[in-house]
């Protein structure tokens, strides 16, 4: 059986009726493949963040990029840190590196992120004034997203500006961005983004949308806030993305997800999975069975979002085991490897997979 190819043209600001076309060909074929009776639907591309190392050094990393993703995203290469070390010169070797291999193996890109408290080089964190941090900021987002303009379609132009919890003295985050600019930081970098590439998909990237914990509920209506006032003053957004690092011993806050998209659907914008993973470090031990608990989250998750509104993509934070933050970040009691991605850290598909994949070909 034919695979079901995503229509490449999601990100394009415009869609243009060779993508329509095309989107509700492969929609049919997959009602008529899916023998269930069932309504197809489109396809949702799938993607990955896109470790430099990992894709340096391991032939079957890239190999999996290119038989599994619709979309990469440089996962540390665009960030200052990478990008800024030293700051006068700007070091795009890894960032093109991924670009290239995206654009040669007809993958769509995301750029992620053109402004963030963290990832930032010392000479970042230790600007004192208002001028410095927005002739910087301006100057680096005018570079970058020309760089790859017609290359890098989406941009999370803004990445973690909303406080931990909100109800908590909120609604920013303490960064140096917001520290010297004040919540102007965020209309800067979007009215940037949008001068250099008036046709990129401009993103507000942040995390935390999805638990049922309180301060979640708030992180909502903050994200709501910030891109109704963007778009109050005319500054252009386009869409929220959800970063989705699941908390297996967590779970899912349905309503409020399903909530948030009508929500993001009023005021006209789109949503996306940007960085999807399972952070299992309180999951019992057996991996099959750490395996089947991830892909009922994750399955409970993308219908929350999917029943309200389909996402633009789905794009989760690596592909294998192998290679994941997670690991050490929420590193695990019994010191076993964390399994937060949809291949193991042999390259086998796990269930998750199979969850990703029915809405990658359009059958859910
Ligand atoms: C993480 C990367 O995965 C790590 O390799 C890096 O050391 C630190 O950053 N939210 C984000 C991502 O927006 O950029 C972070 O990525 C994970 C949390």
């Amino acid at each position: 059986m034919t695979e079901q190819k995503p229509d490449m043209d999601w990100n394009e600001a415009v869609p243009t009726r060779r993508g329509v076309l095309r989107g509700a060909s492969a929609c049919l074929m997959a009602g008529a493949m899916s023998g269930s009776g069932a309504a197809a639907v489109r396809p949702i591309p799938f993607g990955s963040a896109a470790e430099i190392g990992a894709f340096r050094d391991d032939a079957r990393y890239r190999d999996a990029l290119k038989r599994y993703c619709d979309v990469v995203v440089p996962m540390n290469d665009l960030k200052w840190e990478a990008l800024r070390h030293d700051q006068p010169r700007f070091d795009f070797s890894g960032a093109d590196e991924l670009v290239a291999f995206a654009q040669a193996n007809r993958k769509a890109l995301r750029g992620h992120t053109l402004l963030w408290g963290e990832a930032l080089p010392n000479w970042a964190r230790e600007m004192t004034t208002r001028a410095e941090a927005e002739r910087e900021l301006v100057n680096h987002i005018e570079i970058v997203v020309d760089r790859y303009k017609g290359k890098i379609a989406t941009w999370d132009v803004v990445n973690e500006v909303i406080k931990y919890d909100p109800t908590d003295g909120g609604p920013w985050r303490d960064t140096i961005w917001q520290r010297l600019l004040g919540p102007e930081h965020v209309d800067i970098a979007f009215r940037t983004a949008a001068r250099v590439d008036p046709k990129a998909r401009l993103v507000l990237n942040d995390f935390h949308f999805e638990e049922p914990i309180p301060g979640a509920a708030a992180r909502r209506k903050v994200a709501l806030d910030i891109c109704r006032r963007l778009k109050d003053k005319g500054i252009p957004v386009h869409g929220v993305g959800m970063q989705a690092h699941l908390y297996a011993d967590k779970g899912i806050d349905v309503d409020g997800v399903q909530r948030f998209m009508r929500d993001l659907d009023e005021l006209g914008l789109d949503v996306e999975i940007t960085e999807l993973d399972v952070i299992d470090w309180k999951l019992p031990a057996p991996a099959a069975q750490r395996d089947r608990i991830a892909a009922a989250l994750v399955s409970t998750f993308l219908e929350a979002v999917v029943s309200a509104k389909r996402p633009k993509a789905i794009v989760a934070w690596g592909l294998t085991d192998r290679y994941s933050w997670v690991h050490e970040t929420f590193p695990r009691k019994d010191s076993a490897r964390a399994r937060p991605l949809p291949l193991d850290a042999d390259y086998r598909p796990k269930p998750m997979m199979a969850v990703l994949e029915r809405y990658r070909r359009g059958l859910a």
